[in-house]
């Protein structure tokens, strides 16, 4: 049975920063949208929960890729429940993807949108809420979720990986490339942002014209990050 470290295809040896990027890799190769599958998908990211755990050789993955999972023994099937699970860390993040407003023919500025997401039975690609931790961007965490929103700069330049931010607060930082008239309506660059305080917000807007106005291919970064290897 493949450990860990061989789904996410890294030594075991490996940095964290080489752990993240292998996950972001494989995140990105196994999405079902990407043409994966969704045991793979899940795979790698219990996969890359595991080794943030303290991954141990011997651990059984919660989600074997085959077959049926074996039956728990008598200690497995009780365990001990945690008194007192942890809160998670951050602010909390309600997230919608653009595309469910196009096939809805929802609005985005619809007072209810959030209401009737909730109501709309989604996949959690689509529809959820996850946290943002300090320090970490509101992309990063989507991706620590195991989410492949859009982007490809990775450095505020390019607005594919552009939001919406519905409620909230969401500063950018000084440089970004965003029109004053765009900020002004709540659009973000995920990349480079991070709530400060619990937030909803529709990701996936770079169809929107005046965003898809400013957008640079993904290919020119692919090109670019491949010709500095
Ligand atoms: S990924 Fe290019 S602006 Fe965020």
């Amino acid at each position: 049975m493949a450990s860990p470290f061989e789904i996410l295809g890294v030594d075991p040896d490996a940095d964290e920063a080489d752990i993240v990027d292998a996950y972001r890799e494989r995140v990105k190769e196994t999405h079902p949208d990407q043409g994966g599958s969704a045991e793979a998908f899940q795979a790698v990211q219990d996969a890359y929960e595991r080794i943030e755990n303290g991954y141990e050789p011997g651990d059984e993955p919660r989600h074997p890729p085959t077959g049926p999972a074996p039956g728990p023994t008598a200690t497995e099937a009780d365990p001990e429940p945690d008194p007192d699970p942890p809160e998670p860390e951050g602010v909390e993040v309600q997230y919608l993807n653009y595309e469910i407003i196009a096939d809805e023919g929802w609005a985005l500025d619809d007072d209810d949108l959030f209401e009737k997401a909730a109501d709309g039975g989604f996949d959690p690609e689509d529809y959820g809420r996850f946290h943002v931790a300090e320090n970490e961007s509101l992309l990063e965490a989507a991706e620590s979720e195991g989410y492949a929103w859009p982007f490809a700069c990775r450095g505020g330049a390019c607005t594919n990986c552009a939001v919406a931010v519905v409620e909230g607060e969401m500063p950018s930082p000084q440089s970004h490339i965003l029109p004053q008239e765009l900020h002004d309506k709540g659009i973000r660059l995920s990349c480079i942002v991070a709530p400060e305080t619990d937030a909803k917000i529709v990701y996936n807007v770079k169809h929107i014209p005046e965003v898809h106005d400013l957008l640079l291919p993904a290919s020119r970064f692919e090109q670019a990050s491949s010709s500095t290897d």
